[in-house]
C-alpha cells in the first residue's frame, strides 16, 4: 500500500466516500478512500480523516464502524451525515430515528463561532440532506453549531479535539457553500499544504511507467473506451511508439465506427473474431447464456494474442486501463466485477500479474481526472467525453425471443411479449414490456411500480402499422439483426451530438427488439438515462423536435418497423435491456 496521504476518507458505505475524496482533491490536496474499520494506528499518519455518509442507521448490527481509538489521538476528524451520527453514537451522544425524513434541499442556519470548520461561513445558506436518522443528543464536551427546522443537530463541533460533524453533505453541489467548509477542513483544521494537481498529473506518471517498465515493452488489450486508451497514449508518451503495443478484439458485436476508431490508434493492431463470435452465438436466446459465451470466448481470443504474440517472454509487461473506483472494495459496479473475472480468468494474463509484470498508469486517478489527463494529452473530445459501452457490445441490446407470440390488449396498455432484464431490490426480473400511448414518465413510473407483471414501461413514437398488429417472433443473434441495430444506432448517436443532446444524458443504448411484420420484423427501442455511476439512472426526456427527426430517421433503416421510447428509471429497469 502507498504512503498514506494527507487525507484519508473512512468508507462507511454506498458511493459517498468517492465524491468526498474528488472534492477534497480538487482543492489541491491528496485524498483516498479506506475501509471505515481501518485500525487508529494504520491512520495515524494523516493530517486529517473524513468518516463518510452512508445509507446504514448505526444502531443496525453490522453497520459500519470506525475505530473509536481515531478520536483520542488529536487528529482532525469530520464525520459527514452518517459519519457524524457514528461519531456521536461512539462519543457518548445519542442518535435516534427523525419524526419524518429530510431528503433534498433545506435551509441551514449556522451560528456565528470561532470554530475554524465554519470560518467565514455563518448565517443562513442551502444545504443538502439525506437522512431520517440523526443526533438527538452530542456527546459530553461538543456544542451545536447549525441547525434546519427538521434537523436541530446539523453541525457540530468539539474544537480543542479538532473534532467536527455536519447532518448535511458538503461534497454534492446543491450544497451551496460546501466547497468552503471542506477547504475549512482540509486547511484550517488539518493544515494540510497543496500537494496534488489535477491537472498536469502526465509528466510524473510518465515516470513511474518508466520505471515500471524498467526497460521492457508494453502490451495493451485496449477496448477503445476512455481509460485504456488514456493509459495506452501515456504508455506510448513514457516509452516511445515502438515499445507499446495493442490488440483490440474485434467481436463483431461493436457499433459503426469502433473498430475503424481503435485501428487509427498507433501501435494498436485489430483481432478480427467476428466470426468466433457470431458462430458461438447462434441460435442462443437467453441473456445469461450470451453473456456467458461471450465471456468464454474473450478468453480464448486473449489466450491466442498471448500465445502467438509470445506476451510471456520477458521482455514484455501487461498494461491495463485499471482505475481507483476499480481498485477499491466499494467502487466499480457489480457488472463490471463481472466482466473482470472473465478477463483474470486468462492463466497468461494471471500470470504476469502474479509476478508484479503490470503497469496500470491510472491507478489513483478518478474518471474526471483521466479526462483531464487526456485533454492534457490533446486526445480527442470524441474519445474523451465517450459515453460508456459495455464489453459485451451490442449482444445485450440485440434482444432475442424463444417464441412468437402476439401484443395482448391490458387495461393500461399492450402488454409486449419481449421479455427484458429489470432489477428490484437486490434481485433481478425478467419480465415482458407495456406499451403506453404517450411520453408519460410520471403514469410509466406509477404503472410500473404497481403492476406485477411488467418490469418496463414504454410509448409508441413513430411506426410503419398500428402496435396492435404487430408480432413478436422466435429469433435469435444473426448478422442481419447486428446490422440493422447497429444502423439505427449510428443515427441516433449522430443525431444526439449534432444536437447536442449526448451531453444531457449520461449513456443512450439503442435496443433491437423483435417485434415488427414480416416485412419489417424487428423495433427499436430509445433508453437515454442520466447516472452517476449506473447503479441508478432517470430516464430522460427527449424535446418533440429532435425525437421526431430521429424516430423518422429510424424507421428507414431496412427491417424497422416501430421505434419506442423507454420510460423506466433504474431500478426497476436496467439500463440495458439485455
Ligand atoms: P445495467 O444494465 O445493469 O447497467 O443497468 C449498468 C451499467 O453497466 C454497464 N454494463 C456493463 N459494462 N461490462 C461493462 O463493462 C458489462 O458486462 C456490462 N453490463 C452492463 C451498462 O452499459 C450500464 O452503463
Amino acid at each position: 500500500m502507498n504512503p498514506l496521504p494527507q487525507i484519508v476518507i473512512l468508507d462507511a458505505g454506498g458511493q459517498y466516500c468517492h465524491l468526498e475524496a474528488r472534492k477534497v482533491r480538487d482543492l489541491g490536496v491528496y485524498a483516498e478512500v479506506r475501509p471505515s474499520e481501518t485500525p487508529a494506528a494504520e491512520l495515524a499518519g494523516a493530517r486529517g480523516l473524513i468518516i463518510s455518509g452512508g445509507p446504514n442507521s448505526v444502531y443496525e448490527p453490522g453497520s459500519p464502524t470506525v475505530d473509536p481509538a481515531i478520536f483520542a489521538g488529536g487528529q482532525a476528524v469530520l464525520g459527514i451525515c452518517y459519519g457524524q451520527q457514528i461519531m456521536a453514537h461512539l462519543l457518548g451522544g445519542e442518535v435516534r430515528k427523525g419524526e419524518k425524513g429530510e431528503y433534498g434541499l433545506a435551509t441551514l442556519e449556522l451560528d456565528e463561532t470561532t470554530d475554524p470548520l465554519f470560518a467565514g461561513l455563518a448565517g443562513r445558506q442551502q444545504i443538502w440532506m439525506s437522512h431520517r436518522d440523526l443526533v438527538g443528543a452530542v456527546p459530553p464536551g461538543f456544542s451545536v453549531a447549525g441547525r434546519t427546522g427538521t434537523c436541530a443537530v446539523a453541525a457540530i463541533a468539539a474544537p480543542a479535539r479538532k473534532l467536527y460533524g455536519v447532518q448535511f453533505h458538503p461534497e454534492v453541489a446543491h450544497t451551496a457553500r460546501g466547497r468552503e467548509y471542506l477547504a475549512n477542513f482540509v486547511f484550517r483544521v488539518c493544515g494540510c499544504v497543496a500537494d496534488w494537481d489535477p491537472r498536469h498529473r502526465a509528466p510524473a506518471i510518465e515516470e513511474e511507467i518508466r520505471q515500471s517498465a524498467a526497460g521492457r515493452s508494453v502490451f495493451f488489450f485496449v477496448s477503445g473506451g476512455v481509460d485504456s486508451s488514456v493509459a495506452f497514449h501515456l504508455c506510448t508518451r513514457a516509452l516511445g511508439a515502438d515499445r507499446v503495443r495493442g490488440v483490440y478484439v474485434d467481436t463483431g458485436l461493436m457499433r459503426d465506427g469502433d473498430t475503424d476508431f481503435a485501428r487509427r490508434m498507433p501501435g494498436v493492431s485489430v483481432e478480427d473474431a467476428g466470426e468466433q463470435f457470431l458462430g458461438a452465438l447462434a441460435g442462443v436466446t437467453d441473456p445469461e447464456q450470451k453473456r456467458h459465451i461471450i465471456g468464454e470466448e474473450f478468453v480464448r481470443v486473449q489466450e491466442r494474442v498471448i500465445e502467438s504474440r509470445r506476451l510471456l517472454d520477458e521482455q514484455w509487461i501487461l498494461g491495463q486501463g485499471t482505475i481507483y473506483p476499480d481498485t477499491i472494495e466499494s467502487g466499480g459496479t457489480a457488472k463490471a466485477a463481472v466482466i473482470k473475472t472473465h478477463h483474470n480468468r486468462v492463466a497468461g494474463i494471471q500470470q504476469l500479474i502474479a509476478c508484479g509484470r503490470i503497469v496500470e498508469p491510472l491507478h489513483l486517478l478518478y474518471k474526471d481526472e483521466v479526462r483531464e489527463l487526456g485533454r492534457e494529452l490533446g486526445l480527442p473530445a470524441e474519445l474523451l467525453e465517450r459515453h460508456p459501452f459495455p464489453g459485451p457490445g451490442l449482444a445485450i441490446r440485440c434482444l432475442c425471443s424463444e417464441f412468437d407470440a402476439p401484443v395482448r390488449s391490458s387495461p393500461e396498455g399492450l402488454i409486449i411479449p419481449v421479455q427484458s432484464v429489470g432489477v428490484q431490490g437486490d434481485s433481478r426480473s425478467y419480465a415482458p414490456v407495456l406499451a403506453i400511448d404517450a411520453l408519460d414518465h410520471d403514469r410509466a413510473t406509477a404503472l410500473v411500480n404497481r403492476l406485477s407483471g411488467v418490469n418496463r414501461v414504454i410509448a409508441q413514437v413513430a411506426a410503419r402499422a398500428p402496435l396492435a398488429e404487430l408480432q413478436v417472433r422466435a429469433c435469435s443473434l444473426t448478422a442481419e439483426r447486428l446490422a440493422r441495430l447497429r444502423r439505427a444506432d449510428a443515427i441516433v448517436r449522430r443525431l444526439s451530438q449534432e444536437s447536442d443532446y449526448d451531453r444531457r444524458v449520461w449513456q443512450f443504448p439503442v435496443i433491437l427488439i423483435p417485434l415488427g411484420t414480416a416485412a419489417a420484423p424487428d423495433s427499436v427501442v430509445l433508453r437515454p438515462v442520466d447516472s452517476v455511476d449506473g447503479m441508478t439512472a432517470r430516464s430522460v426526456p427527449m424535446e418533440p423536435g429532435l425525437l421526431e427527426k430521429m424516430s423518422a430517421e429510424v424507421l428507414r433503416v431496412d427491417g424497422i418497423a416501430g421505434v419506442f421510447y423507454d420510460l423506466t428509471h433504474k431500478p426497476p429497469g436496467t439500463i440495458e435491456w439485455e
